[in-house]
């Protein structure tokens, strides 16, 4: 178990280039299995939900090479429907190959997906998404068992924009016979993604990023070469880290409008930001003010996947402010890490309620999640004297090189094995 040992208080300054983003590439991943065409991912980031994800497809029968940064994956010889459960409970996504491997072998079989502990993260929308397609589900034992002779386009309406079972849908829709439109489909930048992946092997996708998807079925599908979006959440860390620490950091390769929710209210904080084309800098000498209320919400609303990064900068800001975590269930448990670096947040329900303090003091915390665990080392990088977070495997999940960018920005951060 790794953790990581930080000397608070650098402020930070540098560029930091930004890694493709891991939920576009696990969905991309998923969808390799449909096609017998060779597809190279380029600049796939070095994170273990990859290694995962790249472990159950050779499980599957693919061949995947790494040539340098990209990734090379062949399905052209692949044999089997069954995902491995020691791997299906590694990972959330490995739910998304349900689509993928039952429009290539008519059967597919998987353990309840695993992923990080921040809800119930139920897969009920992916499965009756799945049936409206005519698949035959059952569910016995803890696995999900699927078959269906003939998949075939339908009307599928989401009952809450879910980016999982939008993405499931969308692959298991693009071989099937007749058009699936899908409605309450999820807007996230990563669902533009995996369409632009998907039309560049031969499919008919359209609408993405609008809420309704339409996917018209294809016989055929090729190769490609595909560089996915740049990760935002990963991009959003980082100028969190530099809101926290002060400095100035220039984040280098993202798409600003694509976290443009997170900038608003960094701006409200009192940061100076600059957007120049893929590039965002973000600069910060002083104590930033609170903003009031925080609410997560599907996109283009503020993500959940940075809302623990922005409540530990929420710890430090002079004020007041009311964090509401509307997507997950249990997305708070790095509260009660932070308090033990002085950390003034009460969690009541889906609401965390922070009064700023002057500076948090360093102390030895433990990960629970991913996004959490990254809140802890922004906070550990800001406060005063030492910190250790412990059992960092679980931003190992989700950050490539992180504390080797860190410390290229000026932290005194260092990965020790125990
Ligand atoms: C994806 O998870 C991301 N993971 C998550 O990122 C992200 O937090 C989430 O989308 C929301 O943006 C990947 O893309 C690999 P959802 P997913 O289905 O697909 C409910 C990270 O840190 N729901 O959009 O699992 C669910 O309970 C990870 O990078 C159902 O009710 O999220 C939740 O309340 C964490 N039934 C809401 O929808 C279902 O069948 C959003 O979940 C599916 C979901």
């Amino acid at each position: 178990m790794d953790k990581y040992i930080i000397n608070g208080g650098n402020k930070l300054y540098g560029s930091v280039g930004i890694q493709s983003a891991k939920n576009s590439v696990l969905p991309i991943l998923a969808a390799a299995v449909l096609t017998d065409g060779k597809v190279k991912i380029l600049n796939v980031p070095n994170i273990s939900d990859v290694r995962n994800m790249v472990k159950i497809l050779t499980c599957l029968g693919c061949r995947a090479v790494y040539e340098h940064n990209d990734l090379i994956i062949d399905s052209s010889n692949a044999d089997c429907f069954e995902i491995p459960s020691v791997l299906a409970h590694e990972l959330r996504s490995s739910v998304f190959l349900l689509g993928s491997v039952i429009s290539r072998f008519r059967s597919a079989k998987i353990a309840y997906p695993g992923g990080c502990d921040i809800g119930l993260r139920p897969v009920d929308l992916h499965l009756t998404g799945l049936k409206r397609l005519g698949v035959e589900i059952t569910e016995k034992n803890g696995y999900i068992l699927c078959k269906s002779d003939r998949l075939r386009g339908n009307e599928i309406v989401l009952d809450c924009p879910s980016v999982g079972a939008t993405e499931n849908i969308m692959l298991a829709a693009v071989k099937a016979e007749g058009t699936t439109v899908i409605t309450n489909a999820a807007r996230e930048p990563e669902i533009e993604d995996l369409q632009n992946f998907l039309n560049s092997i031969g499919a008919k996708v359209s609408g993405a990023g609008s809420g309704t998807v339409k996917i018209k079925g294809v016989d055929k599908l090729g190769g490609c070469e595909y560089q996915p979006l740049p990760d935002r959440i990963e991009a959003g860390t980082f100028l969190i880290a530099a809101a926290m620490c002060g400095g100035e950091v220039l984040a280098e390769g993202v798409k600003p409008e694509n976290i443009s929710s997170l900038i608003h209210k960094l701006n409200e904080n009192g940061c100076k930001i600059h957007i120049d084309n893929d590039k965002i800098l973000l600069e910060n000498h002083k104590r930033l003010a609170s903003v009031k209320s925080i609410e997560t919400q599907p996109y283009p609303g503020f993500p959940t996947d940075l809302q623990a990064q922005y409540t530990a900068l929420c710890g430090i800001c002079g004020g007041h402010s009311i964090i509401t975590e509307n997507l997950f269930e249990t997305r708070f448990k790095y509260v009660p890490e932070l308090r033990k670096m002085g950390a003034d947040m009460t969690v009541i329900g889906r609401n965390a309620f922070v009064r700023g303090v002057e500076r948090y003091k360093g102390a030895t915390v433990m990960a629970h999640d991913l996004r959490g665990g990254a809140a802890l080392v922004l906070a550990g990088l800001a406060a005063d004297g030492r910190s250790e977070v412990l059992d960092i495997s679980h931003i190992d999940r989700g950050y490539g090189s992180f504390e080797q960018k860190l410390a290229g920005l000026g932290a005194d951060i260092v990965r020790v094995t125990v």
